[in-house]
């Protein structure tokens, strides 16, 4: 019998039955390794030779109690959990090596603990001194958080099943080691296999088990997005790591909504919560100047607004730069050809560079608008009014759609001492008392509103 060969991509965790250099699902090149099957049952026998046992139905109607839930009392984190933690629920936590996400789950299983969870806290990456020394720097030491420092999974589940905690955490996914697969830590089937048995264990004893995954370059470790599927809960913490703000983003949750946020500081004691985002992230901003504009957007449930930059200058080049940070590259041509095309504004022989203040990452179609402001601002050496906000999606044709929540995003504005809103025009209006608006139909007629008829 031939061999059961199968490969899988360690970037998206396509599978594929033949290696080959690139991965013809993501693009990602040399990230694709071979896989070991995960340990089941009797070998070499189809499922329907030995009778399973029967599965008890249910039907739609009949309600099947809410799992319990337990909060941090960390607003940001609750928010982002859907409101809580919920028992016997599996989560993930990705993000670049560095971030903070040890700190922050150190932080979180001390603040679980307080509330009466049982929680044991295992490190595959530090020594138990390591941690310690961190929980101190955190003011944490006389938390009652149990520690281990592990890498065996077959001694994990044992201790877990003895212990019988309510929250495990396992820091990181990529650092454990499952005996009955024989292929390296951090490999996809170690990985894999590693979430699954964690996974189905939580589920079997009630426990909440929360895994870190750590975001890579390299080829031969797997990366968090391998165990997306398998578990309850996805949250990306994301920062840049030369600016203090941290972001914990939830971007799956069978428990809540998905796309919200949770804005952290990392101080020289942890993270620290950020209540009032909008404030933080303006509060870098100067004196009005041309390419500046406050974009007042959306991050799950809650209004957020910040600035966004944009420098014009001639290329010495022979193909210009685009430098996007904070916002999608291909967007920023998007905008760039309409404004060419529909607007008459060219930037060929033009260098762009376009940046989200503070580290945010802004993915909404309603920066389009403040995007388009500030470009040609940057270019007309003409700064858009300090006491405006702006936001609107931008079509191809150069018209100006309405976008979701305008309410919301008024109040924010009007709450952080804005005046003047610039929108698109929109059927049903939404009324702020102290907030002007101007609207504008399309692109076009939005420039000329705004820098005047050129
Ligand atoms: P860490 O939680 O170890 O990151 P990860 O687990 O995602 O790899 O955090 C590492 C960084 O955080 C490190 O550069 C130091 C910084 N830090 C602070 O600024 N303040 C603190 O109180 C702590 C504990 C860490
Ligand atoms: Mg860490």
């Amino acid at each position: 019998m031939a061999k059961d060969l199968s490969f899988s991509c360690n970037e998206c965790g396509a599978s594929f039955r033949k290696w080959s250099g690139q991965c013809d699902a993501c693009k990602a090149w040399n990230t694709i390794s071979e896989d070991k099957a995960l340990a089941s049952g009797p070998k070499g026998k189809t499922l329907g030779a030995i009778r399973g046992k029967s599965i008890p139905l249910t039907d739609l109607d009949t309600q099947e109690q809410e799992p319990p839930r337990t909060k941090a009392g960390v607003d940001e984190l609750d928010r982002v959990l859907g409101g809580g933690l919920v028992k016997a629920s599996a989560l993930l936590v990705g993000g670049d090596p560095g971030i903070g996400k040890s700190t922050l789950l150190l932080q979180a299983a001390a603040r679980f603990a307080r509330n009466g969870l049982k929680v044991i806290y295992i490190s595959g990456e530090e020594s138990n001194a390591q941690i310690q020394m961190r929980g101190r720097r955190l003011g944490l030491e006389k938390s009652p958080v149990m520690l281990a420092s592990e890498t065996n999974l077959r001694d994990i589940l044992t201790t877990l099943e003895n212990e019988k905690p309510d929250l495990a955490i396992i820091d990181s996914i990529q650092t454990m080691w499952a005996d009955n697969v024989d292929s390296a830590p951090g490999s996809v089937s170690q990985v894999r296999s590693s979430a699954h048995e964690l996974t189905t264990f939580a589920k079997r004893n009630g426990m909440a088990v929360i895994m870190v995954g750590h975001v890579t370059k390299e080829g031969a470790i797997a990366g968090p997005r391998v165990v997306e599927h398998m578990v309850d809960t996805v949250l990306y913490f994301e920062g840049e790591r030369g600016h203090q703000f941290r972001i914990l983003r939830a971007v799956k949750n069978r428990f809540g909504p998905a796309d919200e946020i949770g804005v952290f500081e990392m101080t020289g004691k942890g993270l620290a919560e950020v209540k009032n985002p909008s404030a933080l992230f303006l509060s870098e901003r100067g004196a009005p100047a041309p390419g500046s504009v406050v974009f007042a957007g959306i991050e799950g449930t809650r209004p957020m607004l910040c600035e966004i930059q944009a420098l014009v200058a001639p290329s010495p080049h022979s193909q210009p730069r685009r430098s996007v940070v904070g916002w999608d590259g291909s967007r920023l041509a998007m905008i760039l050809a309409v404004l060419e095309s529909r607007c008459g504004v060219p930037f060929t022989g033009l260098d762009v560079y376009l940046n989200v203040a503070g580290g945010l990452r802004i993915s909404e179609p309603a920066a389009d608008l403040a995007v388009a402001a500030a470009l040609v601002s940057a270019r007309e050496d003409a700064t858009v009014p300090s006491e405006a906000v702006i936001f609107g999606e931008i079509s191809l044709s150069g018209a100006l759609r309405p976008v979701v929540q305008t309410e919301n995003r008024l109040k924010e504005a009007q709450k952080l001492g804005f005046t003047n809103v610039i929108m698109p025009q929109q059927a049903k209006s939404a009324a702020v008392s102290g907030i002007q608006m101007q609207q504008a139909t399309d692109l076009a007629a939005f420039i000329e509103q705004v820098f005047g008829a050129r």
